[in-house]
């Protein structure tokens, strides 16, 4: 039994506790919460990219295709094959190809195009795009295909999703112009897979050449693009801030690999792709402008992550210099306008062609990700000085405690992977954190060692955030990392949701974060806590090990100082030792516990199984704690 009384010290509850994090890791974007279903869809990936530096040794770079003709099960187009992905197979030379696939560097859609496929199709010639390890379909739903084309004569092609011989939709495109044409049309699956492919075969032969090819459901989260399950599960968290795009892809491995605002917005096929440090390339369909509007849409507050000018941290950094920083910070304040500026500013006026001519929310923006040191420093405060500048009410946030350098820092973000036992040990680090200091942000929070992705690790983070909400005053907000995986691309385990092309779910620490969530309250309170223990003894030791016991912090357990919770199973090895502590019945129990329990300062119980018990008895312990 635990009684707690409540003191009258309350703190109120912080706006932004709880909030979700972004970055495009694991494909958690096209394919994912960005529902294209083409790979590969401005043909670039099968280009060799500009910079093929990995962070990591050991890593081919991803760039496979998902394109290829009838005969060639291999990766079509591609240059570079991932690790876990189908390997390239060469053409045996005895095949005829139905359809010759050539890369068009030149001609292509516009100036941020690098690549247009041209096709020449033979009589009854195919060929396939093998999506994000297959194009899916839903029966009775819709998708778009959307195209920029171009033939010099005019050709039909036929298009449908189909998973062996079966076909789950279909439609047809006549491309007769000689210049590049948008065309679209709308398939409607007649049943389920998620392991289809889109095939293009053109009955009479011709030669087309494509530009831009894509296909998305119809149906999309309150019309504004994203796949609705996970727009839905990431909705029932109840977010209130949303960290993005990363992470570390926002710094990259190089200059031309750092993400850049200006990149990401204007019509999805103008924008120029991405080569993200996690082994593939992004189309940036889901950009700036969606991430705002995603914002709106679950009224989070938007927290935006920009390069300062330098690269990932810890990897191969680059240092950006000169004119190349500075356009990097422009970028940043290109980004802000964008989201709060006038109508009639440059990047307003785009923001209200784009369909939002009211300004979006933009109160918090992050200056890097992880970086630290005098390059840091110095590139830190230089941004943090020309937003300031311009826009003195957004809340700049550091990656480190600059305060302690003299700089000066709204928020610092610190970010803490460690295990299960770590996160529930930790639940009173921040009662001694420096209340005049800067707000805590936590803004990458996770197990990821011993008990990953499961139940024991959910609860350590539970236990985690006790410590959090109790000091909210100072820690404002937390975030778990990474959000997303499609459990085809995993590059990193746990993620809070996973998901493939049909269906996704959580793991056990989504259901701590939306319990968190979803019940905020309205203030802390303080309290005095008294605890009795009934503890029910279970029977066997096969049910006991690691179930059920009694541990004091700091008292004596069989003749060893007990130190913490997670000793317990460890501790408690045999039946007899619990029944030597325990006593063979009430009266010695109770006389056994109180020696044990002569200089304890913390509790710690965990019942084991109601249906295992061989009898109840009750001991009251009157408990020293007396403490907020
Ligand atoms: O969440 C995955 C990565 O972990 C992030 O990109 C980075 O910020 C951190 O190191």
């Amino acid at each position: 039994r635990v009684s707690i009384h409540i003191k009258d010290k309350k703190i109120p509850v912080t706006s932004h506790l709880y909030g979700i994090f972004l970055e495009d890791i694991n494909r958690a974007v096209d394919g994912g919460l960005y529902p294209e279903m083409i790979r590969n869809r401005t043909f670039e990936d099968s280009l060799l990219p500009d910079d093929c530096s990995t962070p990591d040794e050991g890593y081919a770079l991803v760039t496979s295709s998902g394109w290829r003709d009838e005969f060639n099960h291999g990766e079509g187009l591609s240059r570079w094959v991932r690790q876990n992905e189908t390997p390239y197979t060469p053409i045996p030379a005895w095949y005829q190809d139905s359809a010759l696939m050539e890369l068009d560097t030149v001609n292509t859609l516009g100036k941020n195009r690098k690549a247009a496929l041209t096709v020449v199709f033979r009589e009854e010639g195919k060929i396939y795009n093998t999506g994000f390890c297959g194009v899916p379909q839903q029966a009775g739903h819709s998708y778009k295909l959307s195209m920029f084309a171009k033939s010099e004569e005019t050709t039909v092609l036929t298009i449908c999703v189909k998973e062996g011989k079966t076909i789950y939709s279909q439609g047809q495109i006549k491309v007769d112009k000689n210049e590049y044409t948008f065309y679209e049309t709308i398939l409607i699956a007649s049943g389920d897979t998620g392991a289809g492919v889109l095939e293009i075969s053109c009955s009479k032969g011709g030669k087309v050449t494509f530009g831009y090819l894509s296909l998305m459901p119809l149906t999309t989260f309150k019309g504004h693009g994203l796949r609705i399950d996970i727009a839905e599960k990431l909705r029932d968290l109840k977010p209130s801030f949303f960290r993005f795009p990363g992470g570390c892809i926002v710094e990259g491995i190089s200059p031309s690999t750092a993400m850049r605002f200006c990149n990401t917005v204007g019509p999805v096929w103008e924008r120029p792709g991405q080569q993200l440090m996690w082994h593939y390339r992004a189309s940036n369909g889901l950009g700036f402008h969606e991430y705002l509007q995603f914002c709106e849409d679950l009224e989070m507050e938007p927290v935006y992550v920009f390069n300062c000018g330098m690269t990932c941290q810890a990897r191969n950094e680059v240092l950006m210099e000169g004119t190349e920083l500075e356009d990097m910070i422009q970028d940043t304040l290109d980004a802000i306008e964008y989201a709060v500026g006038e109508e009639n500013t440059h990047w307003g006026a785009l923001r209200a062609k784009m369909g939002h001519p009211a300004p979006f929310r933009l109160n918090y923006v992050e200056i890097g990700n992880e970086n630290h040191g005098a390059a840091y420093e110095e590139r830190y405060l230089k941004c943090y000085k020309a937003i300031k500048e311009r826009y003195p009410h957004i809340k700049c946030i550091g990656n480190t405690h600059l305060e302690q350098k003299g700089l000066p820092v709204d928020i610092v973000d610190e970010h803490y992977y460690n295990t299960a036992e770590y996160f529930a040990e930790q639940y009173r680090m921040f009662d001694s954190y420096d209340r005049k200091g800067p707000e805590i942000f936590l803004g990458e929070v996770a197990v990821v060692r011993g008990y990953v992705g499961q139940l024991y690790g959910a609860l350590a983070e539970a236990a985690f955030f006790t410590g959090v909400e109790r000091n909210q005053d100072i820690i404002t907000m937390v975030s778990y990392a990474p959000l997303l995986e499609n459990v085809n691309y995993q590059a990193w385990f746990p993620n809070l949701i996973r998901f493939n092309n049909l269906k996704s779910f959580g793991i056990p620490s989504y259901y701590v974060w939306k319990l968190f969530g979803n019940h905020r309250g309205e203030y802390v309170l303080g309290t005095k806590e008294e605890v009795s223990v009934i503890y029910r003894p279970v029977k066997g030791m096969a049910s006991l090990l690691g179930k059920a016991g009694l541990v004091f912090r700091g008292a004596t357990w069989n003749g060893k100082k007990t130190e913490i919770s997670r000793e317990l199973s460890g501790r408690v090895t045999a039946a007899d030792e619990v029944y030597t502590i325990l006593g063979p019945d009430e009266e010695q129990r109770k006389e056994n516990l109180k020696v044990h329990n002569s200089n304890s300062e913390d509790i710690f119980v965990i019942f084991g199984e109601e249906k295992d018990t061989v009898g109840t008895f009750q001991i009251e312990i009157k408990a020293d704690s007396d403490r907020e």
